[in-house]
């Protein structure tokens, strides 16, 4: 178990006693009720089938699951479905086109889109003609580096409409971490904006996108949406308006039913070496997974609720819970551009009155962020209107639940904390709001459908009241199907460990009553703000600077992050004796590198790093040097000296990040 894990079980104790029951009229009304727990148990593939009924096939399913070459599942085998109709043209046959699918809120205030289903089936349909026309194909990658703004939605729907494979980069991420993104994909058209807005002011897009290009030799059109209005370099055998190559495009297109198993995305996810992994979405199994679990685990009525998940759409959540399960759902979705303190901090608190927004899904991160703002701030709204409240990204302490709870959820919603992954496609631990009792800090128990254990180390179940790593037994629809281009990474990275199960890399612990808490990754991977960022990574980025011998890199308790990158660097001889300077070249070079979220908070140059007799640099304790903790036994290093030096001819500095 990592240190992290023990911190935060610490920190849980005094809080385990605490349960809210679900209110009365969810337990009565619920979605799902507790009968889908035994239900699930008896049958778990029937109930799996029953959940990709909610979804409308092209042809139905011969087989429910192939688990004949593990780890390489297929689900729904033989079936066929369109993904983007599922999301739109099945709710406008169905009567519902009036039905806003997105009340878009810019950054600047006064800047609102509503879009219905039925304007989502035109404008999808027009960028999927568009794609056509700029010959993209069923199965060709598209890469999409857009901002918070419909055109993202309607982009990724537009790539699942042709059977295009879409691949979403964060907007925060550097114009090298879109070169390899692009080009391990093969991408040849990439989707981007001029900007978008952020923090009061636009910001730019384009030219990491042109800057990305010079290593991209491949990618033959750049569509580029019009957003702010800022001056662009244009290209132009290669840069194409998204107006001039969309708008006037045909409103009919005929969606082309896919096999079950057809590549629906693939999301790059921090891995624990130093190459992010290339996480392989299908349709089918994803496309069911996410629906039912968004309707179950929000007890959504598509009717009545207004549904906002304030993720970024560059991360897993936003797919699963911003585009593909709530559109499946026929849910009206509040979708909101900037930040939470723009143009004041009470800005979400606003849009939540404005919108009678009444499922409402964050993180953590975002959650003690507004607890250090204060309670006053969210009191000047009407959050009358909300009824259940979602956490996911990072294990979710105590005193955030319980204040997210009462300052926001008027001391009457459930808090449904959500466990899963890039990996798993969707929630895999929850309670269910109507059912299961919430506990400050617990994701309770597995969903329905769901095999979740807690084992040690020789793979054996740990008894109620201990700790040890998350492993799931069985597969699920939503899983990973492979890792781009690379089967045996797949197979080493989560099924080697324990053979024929799924080895997430989270601590967990289950508590007396045998309910589940997350306790963060047990590998090299950090959990900053919600976001994964690779150890390795940022090492190797590091190194990568001229002046830089070596690094070690660790994610330091922060209050409001949850975790922070430090990073520890031995400077070559040339470099001179380090400084502020150097720190801020080096951060800077690593936002180069990777991009700005992965800029570490502080940096210190070190003489020496800590090393284990076999070479292996000692994290925890510079974990502790970093959280200024007392460094306890350091017997297994090298030379037990390294700790003294390293903190008497430590120089650096702590820099606030942006
Ligand atoms: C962590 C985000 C505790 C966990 C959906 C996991 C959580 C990693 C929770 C996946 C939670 C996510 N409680 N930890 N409710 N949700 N995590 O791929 O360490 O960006 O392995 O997917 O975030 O992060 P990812």
């Amino acid at each position: 178990m990592s240190d992290q894990s023990s911190e935060q079980t610490l920190s849980n104790l005094g809080h385990e006693d605490r349960r809210f029951e679900p209110p009365e009229d969810l337990a009565r009304d619920a979605n799902v009720k507790e009968e889908a727990y035994e239900r699930a148990a008896k049958d778990r593939l029937a109930f799996w089938e029953e959940a990709a009924e909610r979804l409308t096939w092209g042809k139905r399913w011969d087989t429910v699951l192939d688990w004949d070459d593990p780890p390489f599942a297929k689900w729904y085998v033989g079936g066929t479905l369109n993904a983007a109709y599922n999301c739109i043209d099945r709710h406008v046959e169905a009567g519902t086109g009036d039905r806003v699918a997105i009340h878009w809120v810019g950054e600047p205030e006064d800047d609102r889109r509503t879009i219905t289903y039925a304007d989502l089936k035109d404008e999808v349909s027009k960028a999927a003609n568009a794609l056509i026309e700029l010959g993209v194909g069923k199965g060709d990658p598209v890469a999409i580096y857009l901002p918070m703004i419909p055109e993202t939605v309607i982009s990724m729907l537009a790539c699942a409409r042709i059977g295009a494979v879409h691949t979403v980069v964060f907007g925060g991420f550097s114009s090298d971490a879109l070169v390899t993104r692009i080009n391990e994909l093969d991408a040849r058209v990439v989707i981007t904006s001029d900007g978008g807005y952020r923090r009061g002011a636009p910001s730019a897009l384009k030219p990491a996108v042109d800057e990305a290009m010079a290593k991209c030799p491949d990618v033959r059109t750049v569509l580029v949406v019009r957003r702010t209005g800022q001056d662009v370099d244009w290209n132009d055998d290669r840069d194409r308006w998204w107006h001039d190559v969309v708008d006037g495009q045909s409103t009919e297109h005929e969606p082309e039913q896919f096999d079950s198993e057809h590549p629906l995305y693939v999301m790059y996810t921090s891995g624990s070496t130093g190459k992010p992994k290339g996480i392989l979405h299908t349709t089918g199994g994803y496309l069911a997974q996410s629906a039912w679990s968004h309707w179950a685990v929000f007890d959504l009525k598509p009717e009545t609720d207004v549904y906002w998940c304030s993720a970024d759409i560059g991360w897993v959540t936003g797919h699963s819970y911003i585009v593909y399960g709530p559109l499946a759902n026929g849910a009206t979705s509040v979708m909101y551009e900037g930040t939470p303190d723009t143009p004041h901090k009470g800005r979400w608190w606003e849009i939540i009155q404005e919108f009678k927004v009444s499922l409402f899904y964050t993180a953590p991160t975002a959650i003690r962020t507004c607890m250090k703002w204060g309670k006053e701030i969210p009191a000047e709204f009407d959050l009358s209107s909300l009824r259940i409240l979602g956490s996911v990204g990072e294990p979710i302490n105590p005193e955030a639940y319980i204040w997210y709870r009462e300052n926001i959820g008027g001391n009457r919603t459930p808090v449904v904390d959500t466990w899963w992954q890039t990996e798993t496609g969707a929630m895999m631990i929850s309670p269910l709001p109507g059912v299961t009792a919430g506990k400050p800090g617990s994701a309770m128990r597995a969903l329905p459908g769901i095999s979740a254990l807690v084992v040690d180390e020789q793979g054996e179940e740990v008894p109620d009241g201990s700790g040890g790593y998350l492993v799931l037994t069985e597969p699920w629809p939503a899983m990973l199907r492979t890792l781009w281009g690379d089967d045996e990474r797949f197979k080493d990275t989560y099924w080697s460990r324990y053979p024929g199960w799924y080895f997430a890399g989270d601590g967990a612990k289950k508590d007396e009553d045998g309910d589940l808490w997350l306790l963060g990754r047990v590998d090299d991977v950090m959990n900053v703000s919600g976001h994964r960022l690779s150890t390795t990574e940022i090492e190797s980025a590091l190194i990568s600077h001229p002046k830089v011998a070596e690094s070690a890199v660790v994610g330091a308790t922060d209050d409001t992050t949850g975790q922070a990158v430090v990073a520890f660097v031995i400077l070559r001889e040339e470099a001179g004796d380090g400084g502020q300077e150097i720190v801020e070249e080096l951060r800077t070079h690593v936002a180069k590198e990777i991009g700005k979220i992965a800029r570490p908070r502080q940096i210190m140059v070190v003489p020496e790093l800590p090393k284990t007799r076999s070479g292996k640099i000692m994290r925890r304790l510079l974990r502790d040097v970093a959280e200024n903790r007392d460094m306890g036994d350091v017997t297994t290093l090298t030379d037990s000296t390294v700790m003294d030096k390293i903190k008497t001819g430590m120089s650096g500095s702590k820099t606030d990040d942006e």
